[in-house]
């Protein structure tokens, strides 16, 4: 491809995603394929001969574009947004164009410099106090995994790392705690991380689903009588089905007082701390060791971008860095190296599209757009509270509203309505104009509506509600 070509399919590329944001609503949210239709439109092997450009753009749209799924359409209220802009479009083609590779300050020193300058924006906007370093990672799986190994070392002195599992002995395990609402990249994070399964404590939750302290003191407790090593906490701000908060503020004294590591997961919700009203979530981050966010959820940054803060990032360091010959440079001493900071060596230059974002909308406009989705959630529960035929199933703190279909009168019980409401479900999805997904809260089959897509204004919303509601009026079995 020489670089006129280059510019004429970039520019009709550039075209078609700005046509494509304007009007996502064109599509349906959901596509209407069936596993495997995509893979057989394209060929088995790849071609021997190059083709052109116009030509592969215009398979894109006949052969892929039916089977995808539109995250950024308005009426996606689906898992979580992944919400998108163009500043971040735009920062993310410039760090392909630029093609670095972050892993050293040496290989662009601009790179690191600007991530680390970033961090400490994004620490300001969310009010996270001193003390705290960042470091951006694909995603907060993968973050969460490194806050475990960290907690791991810590509590074994290094000697996991240097000697493997025999460092632990089996009759006093390292446990983590969680609560029973925690998302499953905690599981996965210690499964990887060596702990195992049967070390996981899942804690009990209080009626509004966030993290019962006493009970998690008591199995801290019951643990160290038991001769097991209580390791690593993990709180979640923001869970995964109801985003409930967990308290920070009284889990935080316990870590501290029994020397454990507190890992933060605040994927979705970190970023509602930029809005002063919303900044209580994080209360008593002071004592955390590590907080993980994702900006490519809910800050106008296109997936990925996971930023992972720890306080002392020395311990961090030392339990990844490796220092091998061809990776040593003359600047070490003087320098941050973000390959000491995760997992993977090379890392892509995502500081980019934050810096993209944050000029570009700037805090006031980033907190008008999400307080904007915590209104509009806030309106979906109280349509769904007046309404008979409706249930709000859990507190609405932030931009989620979990609910069910229960028609007034309506006798059966919950296993009824369960079928009931997931084949509503699956009527309303499969319609294509609006998309959610659903939780089981105490066995009850719950409808979530996550409303945070940059395109989704009021209309949108309400058109997700009439949308439910006559489907549900429409159909005896739903
Ligand atoms: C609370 C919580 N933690 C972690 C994750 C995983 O995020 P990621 O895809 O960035 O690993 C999610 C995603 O849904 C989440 O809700």
């Amino acid at each position: 491809m020489d670089s006129k070509e280059f510019r004429q399919a970039g520019y009709r590329l550039i075209d078609w995603v700005a046509d494509y944001l304007d009007h996502a609503e064109r599509h349906r949210v959901l596509p209407q394929v069936q596993p495997g239709e995509i893979g057989a439109r394209i060929p088995a092997a790849a071609p021997d001969k190059g083709q052109d450009m116009a030509g592969i753009l215009d398979d894109f749209e006949r052969d892929i574009l039916p089977g995808v799924t539109h995250w950024n359409h308005p009426r996606f209220f689906a898992y979580f947004p992944a919400n998108n802009s163009g500043p971040s479009i735009l920062g993310e083609l410039l760090s392909a164009g630029l093609g670095v590779n972050a892993m050293l300050w040496q290989t662009s020193p601009a790179a690191t410099e600007l991530e680390q300058k970033m961090m400490v924006w994004l620490a300001g906007l969310i009010g996270l106090p001193a003390g705290f370093h960042g470091v951006i990672q694909d995603t907060a799986s993968t973050a969460t995994l490194c806050a475990l190994l960290c907690a791991r070392e810590k509590a074994t002195g290094y000697a996991f790392n240097a000697r493997g599992p025999e460092a632990v002995d089996p009759d006093r395990p390292l446990r983590i705690y969680c609560s029973t609402e925690a998302h499953s990249s905690v599981i996965k994070g210690a499964r990887i991380a060596g702990f195992g399964d049967r070390n996981i404590v899942t804690v009990a939750v209080d009626s509004d689903r966030t993290m019962d302290p006493a009970d998690l003191q008591a199995r801290i407790e019951a643990d160290r009588k038991a001769g097991c090593i209580p390791c690593c906490i993990v709180a979640t701000v923001g869970t995964t089905s109801t985003t409930a908060i967990d308290p920070l503020a009284k889990i935080g004294p316990i870590a501290r007082r029994e020397d454990l590591w507190l890992h933060v997961d605040a994927a979705l919700a970190g970023s509602a701390a930029i809005l002063p009203k919303k900044r209580w979530i994080l209360d008593g981050i002071e004592h955390a060791d590590s907080l993980v966010f994702n900006p490519h959820k809910w800050l106008f940054v296109n997936f990925d971008c996971s930023a992972f803060y720890v306080r002392d990032p020395g311990h961090l360091e030392r339990v990844m860095a490796i220092d091998p010959a061809y990776l040593q440079t003359d600047r070490d001493d003087q320098v941050t190296n973000y390959r000491d900071w995760g997992i993977q060596l090379g890392r892509r230059f995502r500081a980019l599209k934050l810096w993209f974002v944050m000029r570009s909308f700037g805090a006031d406009r980033l907190r008008a757009m999400l307080a904007a989705h915590i209104a509009l959630a806030a309106e979906f529960k109280g349509w769904v509270e007046a309404d008979p035929d409706w249930e709000l199933l859990a507190p609405v703190p932030l931009n989620t509203v979990c609910f069910r279909h229960h028609p007034a009168g309506f006798d059966g019980g919950d296993e009824e309505l369960n079928r009931l409401n997931k084949a509503l479900m699956d009527r309303v999805n499969a319609a294509g104009r609006i998309y959610l997904t659903h939780t089981v809260l105490d066995g009850r089959f719950t409808l979530r509506m996550s409303i945070g897509q940059t395109g989704t204004k009021r209309r949108h919303v309400e058109e997700a509600w009439r949308e439910l509601r006559t489907t549900a009026a429409g159909d005896p079995g739903a």
